[in-house]
């Protein structure tokens, strides 16, 4: 994986950092030291879950889980009994997905190829019935990898298959340009999760802070993330000629974070 530039966030975050003084190591959301705090996060988060599922359920076959990262996802769907491909970018995140394969009854690890690629422009030489893109990790590529993703999407979903993918939209164009969540990981430690999205901008910083560190570093995690909307990826599906057929709201759409999951199948 690339190096990613790391940037001093803005806001509410750059003033604990800057309390926090020189204890503090920023690093990225998915690197080595970033990939632990995401996984204790995310472990102990059940959202999109139960419906990525309910919707995978309605065509059989593999599933492709791209971004699939400690394998949120992969899990729920190698115990449906799906062979599942789980693609991402980062080995750290990857290590971690392999750590728990290991410790899992052989009939899931047996059904998981783990693939580490670019989602933005991949080659799996195989379709699938299909392909899961969930945690709205979409806005994690710009325009151009985006356009790249969705022709690789388009290659590789079989005749009849269904690409489903979660949007983030704010819905509360009114509200504060920050906002803190304090979020508890799997192990119990508590985090304060900072969203900088003023409305309108083009992208947001999302950075996650220990909300009690122990003496000793203090790993910040933040990541400059894209913003994109339903109606722009409906039209960069369009040019490779996939269309969505169905949209659900997995939020309410005032929300700051309005969540929507979406199936696209080849056009025509
Ligand atoms: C928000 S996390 C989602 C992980 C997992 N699906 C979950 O729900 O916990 C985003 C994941 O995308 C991965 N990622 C970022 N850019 C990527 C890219 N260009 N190609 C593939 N994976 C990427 C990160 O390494 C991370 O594991």
């Amino acid at each position: 994986m690339t190096t990613p530039t790391i940037t001093m966030p803005p806001g509410l975050a750059r003033r604990r950092i800057e309390q926090l003084g020189d204890r503090v190591r920023l690093c990225d959301v998915y690197d080595e030291h970033g990939a632990p705090i995401y996984h204790d996060l995310a472990a102990n988060d059940g959202f999109e879950v139960q419906e990525i599922v309910r919707a995978v359920r309605a065509v059989p076959g593999a599933v492709l889980d791209l971004a699939a990262g400690s394998g949120r996802f992969t899990f729920p769907l190698l115990a449906l009994g799906r062979p599942v491909t789980a693609l991402d970018l980062s080995e750290d995140m990857l290590g971690l997905l392999r750590g728990r394969l290991r410790a899992a009854p052989a009939r899931l690890r047996a059904g998981c190829t783990v693939v580490h690629a670019d989602m933005a422009g991949f080659d799996l030489g195989t379709s699938f019935p299909t392909i899961v893109l969930g945690t709205t990790s979409l806005s994690l590529l710009d325009s151009a990898g985006r356009r790249r993703l969705f022709r690789s999407v388009a290659e590789h979903l079989a005749p009849g298959g269904q690409f489903l993918f979660t949007v983030l939209e704010r819905g509360d164009a009114a509200g504060p340009d920050e906002q803190v969540d304090r979020v508890a990981g799997l192990s119990g430690t508590r985090y304060d999760v900072h969203d900088h999205w003023p409305a309108g901008a083009a992208s947001r910083v999302v950075t996650i802070i220990p909300a009690e560190p122990a003496p000793g570093p203090v790993y910040a995690c933040t990541d400059v993330v894209g913003i994109t909307d339903v109606a722009a990826a409906e039209q960069e599906l369009a040019e490779v000629s996939l269309r969505i057929t169905e949209r659900r709201s997995l939020t309410p759409s005032a929300n700051r974070h309005h969540v929507t999951l979406l199936k696209a199948v080849h056009a025509g």
